[in-house]
């Protein structure tokens, strides 16, 4: 069913499609988030890492929409897990806000704060310099959950978070994450973790919804078939698919027609949903577009790993340098 909101666990709602604003680029940043405002979005989802927050906060203005009325979400930088507070008063600073919707902690993997880049700090060997020796994910949470009573953050969630990680800040929580906002999409569908999200009232935001850059998913076959039988493009097959799961689609554009385009949400019938949701497997397609070399297994937490002194296990993935 066709859903234009849902509701979070602090009793807000969040509306069901946003815009995604990563490589956004300089100049183009404002006007897509203003277009979008404008033909009827309400949700807008940037980090610090984007390194385009005043981009974003100028469209939000030059849209005119009174700031109620949106709902703003960004991200902590793995660089000051031990200070999330921070990161947040940069990122309102550069979006000129005093508030975000909703406050996510875009990768659950501290940095080192002191390394030698201050977005993402590298060892000699290359790889990424981590801070999990005297850090962890938890305790960021646990910084995070004091964030509440400071007025700034309306809701608090994370990103990039398996069940595994999930299950270990469940166990410390005094506020349980409002979302969890995770590659989402029919090559990736992530049906457990859907599952295990509504069973403790994390909702579920994807991104790369559509692929990432350039589509890649509106070429699938199966996509383009239901889009014919229902008369639609395959972008919407690909929202209105993880829509009617009850997944918030963050699809990104800089471009004022397909912005418009995006907010299109339909009824797929339950055997489109049904094929899709078994299409990666079956197919032996399943696939991440954004998977960047974190040198972590994100399917077992760090927290599990440290206790059992398993950490030396952690594979370096060398794959390509993004940061989603
Ligand atoms: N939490 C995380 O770690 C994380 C990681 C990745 C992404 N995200 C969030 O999720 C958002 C979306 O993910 P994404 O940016 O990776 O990719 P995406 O939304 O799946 O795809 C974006 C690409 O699709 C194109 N596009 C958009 N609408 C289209 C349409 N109707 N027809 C044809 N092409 C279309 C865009 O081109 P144009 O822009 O040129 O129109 C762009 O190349 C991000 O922007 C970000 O806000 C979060």
């Amino acid at each position: 069913m066709v859903q234009t909101e849902f509701k979070l666990n602090t009793g807000a709602t969040i509306p069901a499609v946003a815009l995604g604003s990563w490589q956004s680029g300089p100049g183009e940043v404002a006007q897509a988030v203003e277009a979008a405002i404008k033909c009827g979005y309400r949700h807008v989802d940037g980090a610090f890492m984007y390194k385009n927050e005043e981009e974003v906060g100028q469209g939000i203005k030059k849209s005119g929409i009174d700031r109620k009325e949106l709902f703003v979400t960004t991200k902590l930088w793995s660089t000051y897990h031990r200070n999330p507070e921070a990161c947040l008063d940069e990122s309102l600073k550069k979006l000129g806000l005093d508030y975000v919707d909703l406050y996510l902690m875009h990768w659950p993997v501290p940095l080192n704060p002191k390394g030698n880049d201050p977005y993402l700090p590298t060892r000699p060997d290359g790889s990424r310099d981590l801070d999990t020796d005297s850090w962890s994910y938890i305790k960021t949470w646990q910084a995070m959950e004091g964030l509440m009573s400071t007025g700034k953050v309306k809701a608090i969630g994370v990103s990039n978070c398996s069940i595994a990680y999930l299950e270990e800040i469940l166990k410390i929580a005094k506020v349980v994450p409002a979302c969890d906002q995770m590659e989402v999409h029919v090559l990736n569908p992530e049906l457990k973790l859907n599952d295990f999200c509504k069973s403790k009232g994390i909702v579920l935001q994807a991104y790369s919804p559509l692929g990432s850059t350039g589509s890649p998913l509106m070429k699938e076959q199966i996509v383009q078939d239901i889009a014919k039988k229902h008369d639609i493009e395959a972008g919407n097959v690909l929202l209105s698919y993880l829509n009617n799961r009850g997944i918030v689609v963050l699809p990104k554009s800089v471009t004022p027609s397909r912005i418009e385009k995006n907010l299109k949400i339909v009824d797929l019938d339950k055997e489109d949903i049904e094929a899709l949701n078994k299409f990666a497997k079956d197919s032996g397609k399943l696939k991440r577009f954004c998977n960047p070399p974190w040198g972590v297994d994100f399917k077992v937490s760090l927290a599990t790993l440290m206790s059992t002194s398993l950490k030396a296990m952690c594979a370096y993935d060398s794959g390509q340098n993004t940061m989603g």
